[in-house]
């Protein structure tokens, strides 16, 4: 026998069992996102490499060394997407959608690929659902996308909930900052972990983020970003910080959270739950006012997020998810009952009900008993009997009942049963 071919580490099969959760989760986010104004776009899950460069930057964990990339046939150096913002701008700005200055709000799902160590919680084939809003500059855009993230995590029955919030201000701001930083952490060189001696210099604010202990002790006095911002910036983080308490949002303001991608500007969030393990955070996102111009199209303010949704699925109240349910399980008893069964089974569908048609034969008991496994609440049998009458016996999988009704009465008699 030959050898079973492995799945590729990281990425996971959805399996019919979890897949109506899925469907769950990413209908109620689709509804959700369109009653707030907000239109899906797809895009490519291969983009060119250069893309993710200039826009997640050059010393990032993730383009330094967590994509999947290649060189095709022809020699262009494409990547896998490791997330959706820099895709969708660009698609944006190959249809020309920024071409007199309209608003767009946009939404997508799909998977995304990094190659990074995979644990519970993280996967190197994940999926988000991400939106992206073009055009407003105010941080009242920001406040509604942060209602818009509550009120879908708050849909699903997610736990546990604590929103970080922060501003990384405007590049001009960062870069002051970026000097201060390096300093102090030069300074304490000897303290850090390896990996973060080799950020001082490239990616200092990384430094921050780092989960190693005698990193976080020694960042614990670090300047913080919020004391470099510029007059404008403050007054964005202020009116985003009374907003949210205007709204009711809770949130802690935590100096130290960078994010992982270079674009952001400003307002930058993400959501934790105490229900997941080391693996947290559920939402992340934030403005990026610079990213379109820098992508090539006209200079236009954006802000979004992403939800992780195995994430989210972990988290997720099941009882919500609608149970399976098949309602009908069609069975000819023999080869001469074939033609009538397909057909029937066919009317019934006609009908918008669901009927499983059975092939294969087997005794009655064995049919039942599938009938069973599958969940059908009703089971419609067409014997030599019922061929001869012209009837078909319909039984009631729930009550054990059954009862023979002619045969064109027969999808009437099934939606009975099934109330
Ligand atoms: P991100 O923080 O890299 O941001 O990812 C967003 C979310 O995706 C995370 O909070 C997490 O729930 C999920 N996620 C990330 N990596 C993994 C993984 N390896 N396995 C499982 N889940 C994962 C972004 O991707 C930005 N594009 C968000 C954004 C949109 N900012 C503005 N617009």
């Amino acid at each position: 026998m030959a050898g079973k071919i492995r799945p590729v580490r990281g990425m996971n099969d959805i399996l019919p069992d979890q897949t109506r959760a899925w469907q769950y989760l990413e209908d109620r986010a689709r509804r959700i996102l369109e009653t707030y104004g907000y239109r899906e776009i797809r895009f490519p899950h291969l983009e060119h490499l250069e893309l993710f460069a200039r826009s997640i930057g050059e010393d990032t964990d993730i383009v330094e060394k967590e994509m999947y990339t290649f060189a095709d046939s022809g020699g262009e150096v494409l990547a896998l997407r490791p997330e959706g913002t820099a895709g969708c701008v660009r698609a944006a700005i190959s249809a020309g959608l920024f071409r007199g200055g309209g608003a767009h709000r946009l939404y997508y799902l799909g998977p995304m690929f990094r190659h990074e160590r995979p644990q519970k919680g993280r996967y190197r084939q994940f999926h988000q659902v991400g939106v992206e809003a073009f055009g407003p500059p105010g941080p009242d855009l920001d406040v509604e996308q942060i209602l818009m993230a509550q009120r879908l995590l708050q849909d699903l029955g997610v736990p546990g909930l604590t929103l970080h919030l922060n501003s990384l201000g405007q590049p001009e701001d960062r870069r002051a900052y970026r000097g201060e930083l390096i300093a102090y952490l030069e300074e304490r060189r000897g303290r850090l972990c390896d990996t973060c001696r080799d950020r001082i210099q490239r990616s200092p604010l990384r430094v921050l983020d780092c989960k190693v202990a005698s990193c976080q002790e020694a960042v614990a006095s670090a300047p913080v970003i919020t004391d470099y911002l510029g007059e404008a910036s403050r007054a964005h983080f202020e009116r985003v910080q009374a907003l949210l308490q205007e709204a009711g949002i809770r949130f802690v303001h935590d100096p130290k959270l960078v994010r992982g991608l270079d674009y952001y500007t400003d307002t930058v969030y993400e959501w934790t739950s105490d229900h997941l393990g080391a693996q947290d955070t559920v939402v992340a996102g934030g403005r990026y006012d610079g990213l379109v111009a820098e992508l090539g199209g006209p200079a236009t303010p954006a802000a979004g997020f992403a939800l992780g949704i195995e994430r989210l699925l972990a988290l997720m109240d099941s009882a919500q998810i609608p149970t399976e349910g098949l309602d009908a399980f069609v069975a000819p008893l023999d080869e001469r009952a074939q033609s009538v069964a397909l057909e029937l089974s066919e009317t019934l569908r006609d009908e918008g009900l669901s009927a499983w048609y059975h092939s294969g034969g087997g005794s009655l008991k064995s049919q039942l008993k599938k009938a069973d496994r599958l969940g059908a609440a009703v089971a419609v049998l067409l014997g030599d009997q019922e061929l001869a009458e012209g009837t078909v016996t319909v039984r009631d999988l729930v009550q054990g009942e059954q009862e023979a009704v002619p045969r064109d009465r027969a999808p009437q008699a099934v939606a009975d049963r099934l109330g």
